[in-house]
């Protein structure tokens, strides 16, 4: 039966465009790990997920205190009589004692340089929500966000899809470790001014999803400047706050703006407790604006996307219990630097390098030498060979929309220790039975060479060897060096 008229579709242009991003490499590892999860019993041989930037090192903490506060839930025998006032409607501000708590949890992970105002605290579902809730409020369909790149592969659906707000990437280079410099940021505003689109404004992730790493006040201080130069926005999306596990600390820009002359009508914070706590399920997503426009037009947007009052009535006691909170920040960076060590340890020993980090839930990995050519396509190869032969989930950074090929993102928090030795042996031999695949095809054109220097003594050796040792040694390798074929590559697909 005919439901559209000729020439209407069924569906909306906004529900069916593909402007969620869906269709990245990004996701399809999601569906290769779905298809054939590991299982160190029952499926020892499948997918782990390494694509999954979840954090539940610290879930025994959680539980120990959940066990210890049967108050703080509704749905316990202790904590029945709270019933009946948390589970009707509620003020879409949300509870005072759940707002307190996430501004003074927020200040804590801060380093307690800022005090955030809990009048302030706007909810949402989660940063997705919150990310997108920030697009709405400071720009319409057609405008743009500058987003440094590589930058977080949901950003495309989140910040895109439903508002009709573009992405303009600023491109950052490995040769600086991604810095965001000024010069960068010049560069993509201006070729956007000649694009005729116009740019409401930067958003930022801070620290780094990908690359683990954490602005600095400089870099910081810089993009407050630019924005108040060019009088647009600057979101900065703190979700990974809380996982530094080492020095530099974090800095939030709410820190370096209070003693910068800027216009804090354009300074914008998205937080959640989706990586900190390790809670993406709970959904709490908060919009912190230091314009009043922004709070109240956010506030009123907050009804699509409320946190439960169940949700915020166990945070706000929990949050709000000093003692616990200090403990559970220091055991998780603790928890979070043994495990980053581990991995990143694990992979230098076979001579894959990382960007050097100290946050976050993942690293970013250099591949470049195994790459058949510098291109994009090459790296897909490659990730097509992790994923169906090392059987590891692990991201192209062309889903981060990295503008040089070969790096990817390993997310390292979400499995246990025993699954990170397979996941590290499983990488070892793949770069190991390169080595000797190589090897063995070193000799063979050793031999051939020999055989050809006899009957012409004037070829140099050199030119033809297929595989040079050093080249498994990414550290010693300029990121604009040209890195020929990998053979390791092409001995595997
Ligand atoms: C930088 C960044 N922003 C936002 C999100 C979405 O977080 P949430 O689960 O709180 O919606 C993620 C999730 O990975 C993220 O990495």
């Amino acid at each position: 039966m005919e439901f559209t008229r000729k020439n209407r579709q069924l569906l909306s242009r906004i529900a069916t465009n593909d402007r969620h991003g869906e269709n990245s490499p990004y996701f399809d590892g999601w569906k290769a790990y779905d298809s054939n999860p590991f299982h160190p019993i029952h499926n020892p041989d499948g997918v782990i997920q390494m694509g999954l930037a979840e954090n539940p090192l610290c879930f025994d903490l959680i539980e120990k205190w959940i066990r210890e506060n049967p108050d703080a839930s509704i749905c316990t025998a202790e904590g029945l009589d709270k019933f009946k006032d948390i589970a009707i409607y509620q003020d879409y501000h949300g509870l005072r004692e759940f707002r307190e708590a996430v501004a003074k949890f927020m200040g804590r992970v801060g380093g307690n340089r800022v005090t955030f105002d809990p009048n302030r605290i706007v909810m949402s579902g989660g940063a997705t929500g919150a990310n997108e809730t920030a697009m709405f409020c400071l720009a319409d369909p057609g405008d743009a966000f500058l987003v440094p790149s590589p930058y977080y592969a949901g950003f495309a659906r989140d910040l895109r899809w439903r508002t009709g707000v573009e992405i303009v990437p600023v491109h950052c280079k490995s040769s600086n470790n991604f810095r965001i410099t000024r010069a960068a940021l010049e560069e993509a505003y201006e070729k956007a001014q000649r694009s005729n689109i116009n740019i409401k404004g930067v958003i930022i992730t801070n620290p780094s999803n990908p690359l683990g790493t954490v602005l600095d006040k400089e870099t910081l201080r810089s993009l407050v400047s630019f924005v108040t130069d060019k009088k647009i926005h600057l979101v900065s999306d703190e979700i990974y706050a809380a996982t530094v596990f080492s020095s530099p600390r974090f800095i939030s820009v709410a820190e370096v703006m209070q003693d910068m002359d800027c216009n804090r009508d354009l300074i914008h914070i998205v937080y959640s407790l989706s990586k900190d706590m390790g809670f993406p399920g709970f959904r709490v997503g908060i919009v912190y604006s230091f314009n009043d426009d922004v709070t109240n037009c956010a506030r009123k947007m907050s009804s699509f996307g409320l946190v439960s009052s169940q949700t915020q009535f166990l945070l706000a006691s929990m949050l709000s219990d000093d003692e616990f909170v200090g403990n559970f920040l220091r055991e998780s960076s603790k928890r979070l630097a043994k495990r980053h060590h581990v991995f990143t340890k694990g992979l230098e020993e076979v001579g894959i390098s990382t960007i050097k980090s100290n946050a976050g839930l993942f690293f970013w990995m250099d591949m470049r030498p195994l790459l058949k050519e510098q291109t994009t396509k090459a790296e897909t190869e490659l990730w097509r060979v992790i994923i169906n032969k090392v059987k590891l989930n692990v991201s192209p950074g062309s889903s981060f929309l990295c503008s040089e090929p070969g790096w990817f993102r390993v997310c390292f928090a979400n499995m246990d220790d025993k699954t990170v030795e397979v996941a590290l042996d499983r990488i070892r031999e793949f770069v190991l039975q390169g080595k000797e695949e190589n090897n063995h095809e070193a000799d063979k054109s050793q031999a051939r060479a020999q055989r050809w220097r006899k009957q012409n003594l004037r070829l140099s050796f050199s030119s033809s060897r297929l595989y040079d040792e050093s080249l498994m040694s990414p550290h010693m390798i300029s990121p604009h060096s040209p890195i020929p074929h990998s053979p390791l590559v092409r001995a595997r697909t």
